[in-house]
């Protein structure tokens, strides 16, 4: 274990007692959590979290999409420091993914108020709603209507994959707030969260300096075809849209894999109807995630998707529709903000590794309207969106150690 001596003493045990105190909102019997956006166990998880930031004596602040701020007085009034992630979760989720950035922020916050240290800024903790994107897409929702780059009525009338309305959903769990959106702004923006790729660990560095984000692009497909009896009708006169999907799902692979490198293409949602083992499918639907640091490349695996799905559908005779669900192009960090990361973990003996983002964060919206940045810490066996997720506490207290140091180090003394 490093010695770490941050300028902030934060407690990396209090921090981790919090996590776990948290993941028991929505425990799987399995362990890990399931959190889903705006679900009634999304709003006992904001509940404690509330309580927390109310017990800190911050001031909370709730807008109109449910995002949740906590900010602390400066000495000066403006912007704050902000530090955020997502407190939502998959549903096979861990009790990292998200939790970490703004538990970790509510430990910075009660650090300086146990030493006594009056910030110049204001420092602000964020919990942004839906950022997974499982139940309600487009991801990162709610960082992006905060930012101003999705209409709040759009976003409040997205319908979930269980046909409820985000609107309706966010009112049953008390938290369609009133604050004005975007109210609260930031200088520059941190988040602090788990890697969840296999990359520190493998290589044992102590803190991922992350320099961006991949882009990422969603689709949802249906394949409609015609339901006929799985014993009489002849293999040549089917229109099998569930022959289409699985046609199509092991294209997304052969694409991902003959463009290579960091490209990564996924259907991790097949639907088929009605599901039965002796009916030829008439409707499939289906979901398709690529990713690839570089906006061409990511481009180019979209038009071949978008041409295997017409020859497939031609070739098995079934129609189609297609459904954007989000896509995002990739996003370059604050080069700056991304140095001073970097130069906080070497100062505190660490060792470091620049990398991107396989994963999407609430910090590629914020990057829009402020210098934004994130620390990642190991994930061990670079398992995350998995009940069996886990960070070791020394990691943990690593990554607060920076967090902490940084913070302070921006909002001033
Ligand atoms: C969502 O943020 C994701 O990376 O899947
Ligand atoms: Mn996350
Ligand atoms: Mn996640
Ligand atoms: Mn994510």
């Amino acid at each position: 274990m490093t010695d770490l001596s941050p300028a902030l003493p934060v407690n990396g045990d209090r921090l981790v007692a919090r996590l776990k105190a948290l993941g028991q909102v929505g425990a799987l019997p399995e362990g890990g959590v399931c959190r889903l956006a705006l679900t009634p166990e999304d709003g006992a998880g904001r509940d404690l979290v509330v309580r927390w930031m109310r017990d800190q004596k911050l001031q909370v602040t709730i807008d109109p999409i449910g995002n949740i701020f906590a900010t602390r007085k400066g000495t000066q009034d403006g912007p704050s420091v902000m530090i955020g992630s997502h407190i939502d979760t998959v549903a096979t989720g861990g009790i990292y993914d998200g939790n970490l950035g703004v538990l970790a922020g509510l430990e910075v916050l009660q650090a300086l108020d146990d030493a006594g240290i009056a910030t110049v800024q204001p420092v602000t903790v964020a919990a942004f709603t839906n950022e997974e994107g499982a139940r309600f897409q487009p991801d990162m929702l709610g960082s992006l209507v905060h930012v101003g780059d999705l209409p709040l009525q759009e976003a409040l009338d997205t319908i979930s994959i269980d046909g409820t309305r985000l609107g309706d959903d966010l009112a049953d769990i008390g938290y369609a707030g009133t604050a004005p959106l975007g109210g609260i702004k930031a200088a520059a923006y941190l988040e602090y969260h788990i890697e969840q790729g296999p990359v520190l660990e493998a290589e044992g560095i102590d803190i991922g300096v992350v320099e961006g984000v991949q882009g990422i692009s969603w689709t949802e497909i249906t394949l409609s075809g015609r339901a006929s009896h799985a014993g009489a009708t002849p293999m040549r006169l089917r229109r099998d849209a569930g022959l289409a999907a699985a046609r199509i799902a092991h294209g997304v692979a052969d694409i991902a894999k003959s463009i290579g490198g960091d490209m990564v293409g996924t259907v991790g949602s097949l639907r088929l109807r009605p599901n039965l083992v002796n009916v030829v499918a008439e409707m499939a639907q289906m979901t398709v995630d690529l990713r690839h640091p570089q906006e061409k490349v990511l481009a180019e695996a979209e038009a071949r998707l978008a041409a295997l799905v017409a020859r497939v559908a031609e070739e098995e005779h079934v129609s189609f529709t297609r459904r954007r669900l989000a896509r995002f192009e990739p996003v370059a960090f604050d080069g700056e903000l991304v140095g001073r990361v970097e130069k906080t973990a070497k100062s505190l003996g660490l060792s470091t590794r620049r990398m991107f983002s396989g994963a999407g964060h609430d910090a590629q919206m914020l990057a829009r309207t402020c210098p934004a940045a994130m620390v990642f810490v190991p994930s061990i066996a670079g398992l995350s969106h998995n009940t069996a997720e886990y960070t070791a506490p020394d990691d943990i207290a690593n990554g607060l150690a920076v967090l902490g140091t940084l913070a302070l180090d921006l909002a001033g003394r």
